[in-house]
């Protein structure tokens, strides 16, 4: 599309199949207006009966000929996380607006590449955080940008994982292939919306460890993913944790494991500590990856009388939320598409490698 008008319907293609790509799908299938025209996967029999469910015209095994197709809009990218970069930078090259999975790229050199590619091309990039997407976390932001916590001043964000390695052997488990572990996995996520709770304050510097304990020994697998295992060897954390100082004296600490000697359940937690109000949620995740129970709980005080609460969280959105701004941005026209070229991921993207950088060099990185 080298026009810069919308076309309506919007024409879509979304690359792979797997888990991510099939939440792209639902929710585009779920929107007014918008066109699935072409799918891209490897799992030819997985990739026909998508195709027949949602009535999808083309079908390819490689992105390659998916972003050549003629008459597209836009692309989703639901795919390991080497090809993120790839896929964005030929696909923003070709005036296509672009929707990629988390995290943005293997790391910030990359992903500043597919920034520049969106200002470039002046398209949609735009890049899934659907966690910060879910009613318990909007809640806790409209509590704490209404003043309800005071100033902010301690955060710790974690997800951790008894035995969540997403398949022992498979892309996930390479640093050629996916950038890093869990850190780059779960951990993006929790950090995103830790940054987004507290306002989007700069990053001073991290203190980060990592550690490779079970998943080299076989353990920490898990068999609920739909990433396959190919016999690759295990090379990236399964565990990793980091001190990271924000300015203003704002000190956010982030825990993300696939793997380690804990609780069985899926859990991501949340607690913040302001001047003159708390907040501590806890969320878990089913087998299936959705978000099973959450709680969100405030803690404050009415003069000297304790006014703790559990707060009712708002609707959640997850992919669907994430798809539909993506859509809206396309339409809103030229004026918003600046205002959508990834940046925000990038920040995320420069924190991370900084904390790898942390981790093995065994010391503070200032950013
Ligand atoms: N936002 C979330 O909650 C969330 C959850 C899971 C995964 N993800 C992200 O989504 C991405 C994919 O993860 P997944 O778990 O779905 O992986 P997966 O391994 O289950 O699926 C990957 C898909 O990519 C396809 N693929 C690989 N190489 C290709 C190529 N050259 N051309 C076309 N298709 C190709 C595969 O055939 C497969 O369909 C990753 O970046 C991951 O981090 C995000």
């Amino acid at each position: 599309m080298n026009h810069e008008t919308v076309s309506e319907p919007l024409r879509v293609g979304v690359v792979g199949v797997g888990w991510a790509g099939q939440q792209h799908i639902k929710a585009f299938h779920a929107i007014d207006g918008v066109e699935i025209v072409a799918v891209a996967g490897m799992e030819t029999e997985l990739l026909e009966s998508i195709r027949a469910e949602y009535g999808i015209p083309h079908g390819f095994a490689r992105w390659e000929e998916l972003v050549e197709l003629e008459r597209l809009d836009a692309v989703s990218i639901a795919v390991p996380t080497f090809l993120h970069a790839p896929i964005a930078v030929a696909a923003l090259e070709r005036g296509l607006h672009v929707l990629s999975e988390k995290p943005l790229a293997r790391n910030g050199e990359e992903g500043a590449a597919m920034v520049a590619a969106a200002r470039g091309a002046g398209r949609v990039l735009d890049v899934v955080f659907n966690h910060r997407r879910r009613g318990d976390i909007k809640k806790l932001k409209s509590i704490i940008d209404g003043g309800g916590l005071g100033r902010p001043y301690y955060a710790k964000a974690s997800w951790l994982r008894r035995s969540g390695i997403p398949t022992l052997g498979s892309w996930f488990t390479s640093p050629e292939l996916a950038g890093g572990g869990p850190m780059a996995d779960l951990g993006v996520h929790v950090l995103d919306y830790a940054l987004h709770l507290l306002g989007e304050p700069k990053v001073i510097s991290v203190s980060a460890s990592a550690y490779a304990e079970l998943g080299p020994r076989g353990r920490g697998g898990s068999e609920g993913f739909t990433a396959a295992a190919s016999g690759l060897a295990f090379e990236v954390e399964d565990f990793a944790s980091a001190f990271i100082r924000l300015e203003g004296g704002v000190t956010l600490v982030v825990e993300a494991g696939w793997a380690s000697y804990r609780d069985p359940a899926d859990v991501l937690d949340f607690r913040v500590y302001g001047t003159d109000g708390g907040a501590e949620l806890r969320a878990s995740q089913s087998p299936s990856l959705e978000i099973a129970d959450s709680g969100l709980r405030i803690f404050t005080d009415d003069g000297d009388v304790n006014a703790d609460y559990t707060a009712e969280p708002l609707e959640d959105g997850a992919h669907l939320a994430v798809v539909a701004d993506f859509v809206a941005a396309i339409r809103a026209g030229q004026e918003e598409w600046g205002s959508h070229d990834g940046s925000i991921a990038l920040t995320r993207a420069q924190i991370i490698d900084a904390c790898y950088r942390s981790a093995r060099e065994q010391r503070e990185v200032r950013l």
